[in-house]
């Protein structure tokens, strides 16, 4: 029979785009119940076309669910987790609570489907900008071992949620129209602006909370525990897909061309790299679709040994950042 499927934070930013991804994907449904807070309780939202009743998250909200997705914050996935999985579901967490923990799998079907195997009735839906970027590694880190990585990432106002996107627009109307607008969502003033990731920063390292989940998600879903990692993350008034620049230093020389054949035969991916046309992977283009843009596929000339390449990556962060992947594990599931 077809799986019961429940949705926790079905009225947020990805929750919303993980019922499209069903209906999309034609994912098959027992049922569908969705969850989210009082405050949503008695909303209906659309699910190809028909529109199904939103009910507040509790404790027994899990039983008969088979598969539960979960995208409410790390918060709700600690108090509630445990429930699905007590009830029988299979919990699919798109939060932070659970991605570094080594008895739940974090997986990106594109690179470590395998890793599934072990699961114990959680799986973890990686960070966006780690999913997105290791879509674009991992085909050439099978073909040489990467040793070392280092990016920047350009990220949108969707992996702060639904409010964020509202306060990029809000914030950009009032700034054409001369008004004042005071950030109420986010640090610092968005439109026609950036500013370093808003995620807490360890004042030992000077690292921020967004860089350091890239750099320990990234060891794990590559399989290399060791590999060093450098990163800056920053936003930028983008509303949903997230930019990066990596480059990576491998064991053995890798020409740009067979980077460039690699990342062609890939899945999940669309090379976009026209030199002629200056036309590189951006975020206009990545938005609403399923692959992951890449491009800009060349030597580093800051390695004069030859052996570091650079790419420009763009990704939907709420599709392949957050709801594509995570109905891509649950279709995974299905298939075991
Ligand atoms: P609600 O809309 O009822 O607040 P976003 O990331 O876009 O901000 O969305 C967060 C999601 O998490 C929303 O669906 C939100 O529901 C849900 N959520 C937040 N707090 C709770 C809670 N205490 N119980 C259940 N769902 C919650």
């Amino acid at each position: 029979p077809a799986p019961v499927v429940a949705i926790v934070g079905a009225t947020g930013a990805v929750g919303v785009e993980l019922l499209a991804c069903l209906a999309a994907r034609g994912f098959p449904l027992g049922g569908l119940r969705l969850l989210a807070s009082a405050r949503s309780a008695g909303r209906t939202l659309d699910f190809a076309g028909r529109a199904v009743a939103v009910d507040e998250l509790t404790e027994e909200s899990f039983r008969g669910v088979d598969i539960a997705l979960f995208s409410a914050g790390s918060d709700i996935s600690r108090r509630y987790a445990a429930a699905a999985v007590k009830a029988g579901a299979i919990v699919i967490d798109n939060s932070s609570a659970f991605r570094v923990d080594p008895d739940v799998p974090l997986v990106v079907p594109e690179v470590n489907a395998a890793a599934l195997a072990g699961h114990r009735g959680i799986v973890a839906n990686p960070n966006c900008v780690a999913a997105i970027a290791t879509v674009a590694l991992a085909p050439l880190h099978r073909a040489r071992p990467i040793r070392r990585l280092a990016a920047a990432t350009y990220q949108a106002a969707s992996g702060a949620g639904t409010a964020a996107m509202e306060e990029l627009r809000a914030s950009t109307a009032a700034w054409l129209h001369g008004e004042p607008f005071e950030p109420t969502v986010l640090p610092h003033p968005y439109a026609f602006n950036l500013f370093s990731h808003n995620a807490a920063v360890d004042p030992e390292t000077g690292y921020n909370g967004e860089e350091l989940k890239v750099i320990a998600e990234t060891r794990r879903l590559l399989d290399a525990a060791d590999l060093p990692v450098g990163i800056t993350c920053v936003r930028v008034p983008v509303l949903r897909a997230h930019a990066m620049a990596l480059t990576m230093t491998f064991d053995e020389p890798l020409s740009p061309d067979e980077a460039r054949r690699l990342l062609t035969a890939a899945p999940g991916l669309r090379v976009v790299d026209d030199r002629a046309a200056n036309h590189f992977p951006m975020p206009s283009e990545a938005s609403g679709r399923d692959e992951v843009l890449v491009g800009r596929i060349r030597t580093d000339l800051g390695d004069p040994s030859g052996r570091s390449l650079c790419l420009f990556v763009a990704g939907d962060q709420l599709l392949k950042g957050a709801a594509l992947n995570a109905v891509q594990i649950a279709e995974l599931l299905l298939r075991r």
